[in-house]
């Protein structure tokens, strides 16, 4: 993951002489686009392992799901903590506002989901009773703690937001991916290259 040699891109400040993200923030942004691309395709596939003969199966993809989706949730925090003290490059000085307003709300928004939707995950599982523990662990080594008892309504209501949280993503991402796409087909400003 290294800077592209084509000279500084725009979008400098005194921290980011290139415009450049600094490789901290690289490493954050690749390992949860790694962990999203195993979390959202085993979350939607979920529901279609059915049969008696599929339960272990389905237990492997639950446990991959979770782990991976909690291990989001901790790569997120530590992402937003880091980013705390060291904050990104700015947006090109030739950005119009709108856009810049765009990226800045996608951004929040990806960054709040990132929290929610594991969060809600986890409790939605406590609360169906199946924490994770036994099959579930957390890679599959670390039984957590259960933290409430068992609902059916707080879990299905829990079920129902993780639900909307992942077409929420499935929105914003969309988004991330087509500005991603815009950059550098249409206004060929070489913001990928930031990130690379
Ligand atoms: C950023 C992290 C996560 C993402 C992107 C994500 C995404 C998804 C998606 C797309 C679904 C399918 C929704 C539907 O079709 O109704 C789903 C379902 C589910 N997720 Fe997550 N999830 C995440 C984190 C978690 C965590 C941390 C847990 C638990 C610890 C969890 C537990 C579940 C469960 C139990 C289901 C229901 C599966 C079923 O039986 O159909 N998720 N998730």
């Amino acid at each position: 993951m290294d800077a592209s040699s084509a000279g500084p891109l725009p979008g400098q400040d005194a921290t980011h002489p290139d415009g450049q993200y600094g490789s901290a923030a690289k490493w954050f942004h690749w390992i949860t686009v790694g962990l999203m691309a195993i979390a959202l395709p085993t979350g939607f596939v979920i529901k279609f392992i059915t049969g008696e003969a599929d339960g272990a199966y389905k237990m492997g993809f639950y446990a991959i799901h979770e782990s991976a989706g909690l291990t989001i949730l901790i790569t997120a925090l530590a992402r937003i903590a880091w980013k705390w003290r060291h904050p990104p490059p700015p947006h090109p000085a030739d950005l119009p506002p709108l856009m810049r307003m765009a990226a800045t709300a996608t951004h929040h928004g990806l960054y709040a989901l990132l929290i929610l939707q594991p969060v809600l995950g986890f409790f939605a599982t406590n609360a169906w009773g199946f924490p994770l523990q036994g099959q579930t662990a957390y890679l599959g080594l670390i039984h957590l703690p259960k933290f409430m008892e068992t609902s059916e309504g707080l879990a299905t209501a829990l079920s129902w937001a993780h639900t909307i949280g992942a077409y929420l993503f499935v929105v914003l991402l969309a988004a991330h991916i087509g500005a991603v796409v815009f950059h550098n087909a249409i206004r060929k400003d070489g913001t990928l290259l930031r990130m690379l």
